[in-house]
């Protein structure tokens, strides 16, 4: 990108300095002035013509200087989406949504990763032609796993394909960093703008590791509607709709599981104490019912999350608020100031002064869990962190009014035997 410039920079200079060359030896080549007796008329002539070059070289050197500035400044970085792919034609409501809301095609390229070899699904992503680029997972063997472990060959696969695709978008592609989305997934029209806003929070917070377009408790009742703007952070890793950097990939990939890989991720010994930030409204929902394991939990909870609709300027906010130190320190004032109060106060709503934020304490898992189903939100746990939580903390609407339900103040760490 800058060296292209630097050349463009070369062949303005070159063109201006022959350009000058040419207009000398032009009047030189003329009779001096005056010599044959030439008329004012043609006096004034050639003034006016000297005027009009001296006009273009004034705007020849513009734009030399135009094409200078950006050298300086650095050229915005490239975001590839990686659509995981495999036998569900699906893909095409992900591309379609992905295509339409895509700013550049230039700065946000979409490589679909297809597993599987199914031609049904390889033709549909061929029809995109060159506005998507179809690579496709080499190795179809199936994969030993355990006799026990035998119905779960899909998460090995699976496993595999994000393994290579990943290692295609770092590695042969070169690219910085990844929005990884998967084929029944259905983008937000801020989608990308979210991304492109976060990549400078997730580049220089060492204590972040992805960025997710996911709110696990985005079902409508339990987010804000008026907040779209509204971010967070969380220690629970979202996925579906997520951004990484190459410097995690390359921590993770030499690592990586043969399956699982998502709840890998939320285990101790890759998160680090690490964090991802995470939306109030979900840019992304998933429609697909067929798949892995995603049957039931899809009629439960999946099909349930509100999609983001409004359009949020992200690039134009000041985000630094997400940065730990700030974010943390507002968060545990907002969270501990907010007065506790008994579920069954939440629940009748008649003792409620005034807006919230309101303050539920939970101090053991099956605490917790009864809480958690009482009010609507997620009750399980991964390594004992539960869904959107941060520092044990889940945050949401319950009834219209702001719920944290949270540990008790002092919160130190997670108990990983809370499953
Ligand atoms: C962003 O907000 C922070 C306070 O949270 C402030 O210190 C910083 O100067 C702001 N940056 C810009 C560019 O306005």
């Amino acid at each position: 990108m800058v060296r292209k410039k630097r050349s463009l920079i070369l062949c303005s200079a070159f063109v201006f300095v022959a350009w000058n060359a040419l207009l000398l030896l032009y009047f030189w080549g003329r009779p001096p002035i005056g010599h044959l007796g030439e008329s004012a008329g043609e006096v004034i002539r050639l003034a006016e013509e000297v005027e009009i070059q001296l006009e273009t070289q004034k705007k020849l050197l513009e734009q030399i200087e135009s094409h200078r500035a950006p050298v300086h400044s650095v050229a915005p970085v490239i975001i590839p989406v990686l659509v995981i792919a495999c036998d569900r034609v699906t893909v095409k409501r992900s591309l379609d949504r992905l295509i339409q809301y895509r700013p550049s095609p230039g700065l946000y390229p979409i490589i679909v990763s297809q597993d599987c070899a199914h031609t049904e699904t390889a033709r549909v992503i061929n029809s995109y032609g060159d506005q998507v680029t179809h690579i496709k997972q080499p190795d179809l063997s199936d994969i030993r796993v355990r006799p026990e472990h035998r119905k779960f060959q899909g998460y090995y696969k699976i496993a595999r394909h994000y393994r290579w695709a990943l290692n295609q978008v770092f590695n042969t592609f070169s690219q910085s960093t990844v929005v990884i989305v998967e084929d029944d997934l259905e983008v937000a029209p801020d989608f990308f703008e979210y991304f492109r806003a976060l990549y400078p929070i997730l580049r220089s917070d060492p204590t972040l590791w992805c960025v997710s377009a996911w709110n696990d408790n985005g079902r409508d009742a339990l987010v804000d509607s008026s907040k779209a703007g509204l971010l967070y952070r969380t220690d629970f890793f979202p996925g579906l709709g997520w951004m990484l950097l190459k410097e995690l990939w390359n921590e993770l990939e030499p690592k990586w599981p043969s399956a699982f890989w998502d709840d890998w991720m939320r285990q101790p010994e890759q998160r680090k104490d690490r964090s991802c930030i995470r939306p109030e409204i979900s840019r992304t929902i998933t429609f697909g019912r067929k798949g892995v394991s995603l049957g039931q939990f899809f009629d439960q909870y999946l099909r349930y999350i509100k999609l983001n609709t409004e359009f949020v300027p992200f690039t134009k906010h000041n985000l630094s608020y997400l940065l730990k130190d700030k974010y943390d320190k507002k968060f545990i004032k907002e969270v501990y100031s907010a007065p506790l109060m008994k579920i069954e106060d939440l629940q009748k709503g008649s003792s409620l002064r005034g807006p919230g934020p309101y303050r539920v304490q939970y101090s053991s898992r099956d605490g917790f869990k009864v809480f958690a189903r009482n009010l609507g939100v997620m009750d399980d746990l991964k390594s004992g962190v539960p869904r959107t939580g941060y520092r044990g903390v889940v945050c949401f609407l319950y009834r219209g009014q702001r719920v944290f339900l949270a540990p008790p103040e002092g919160w130190i760490q997670y108990d990983i035997s809370w499953s």
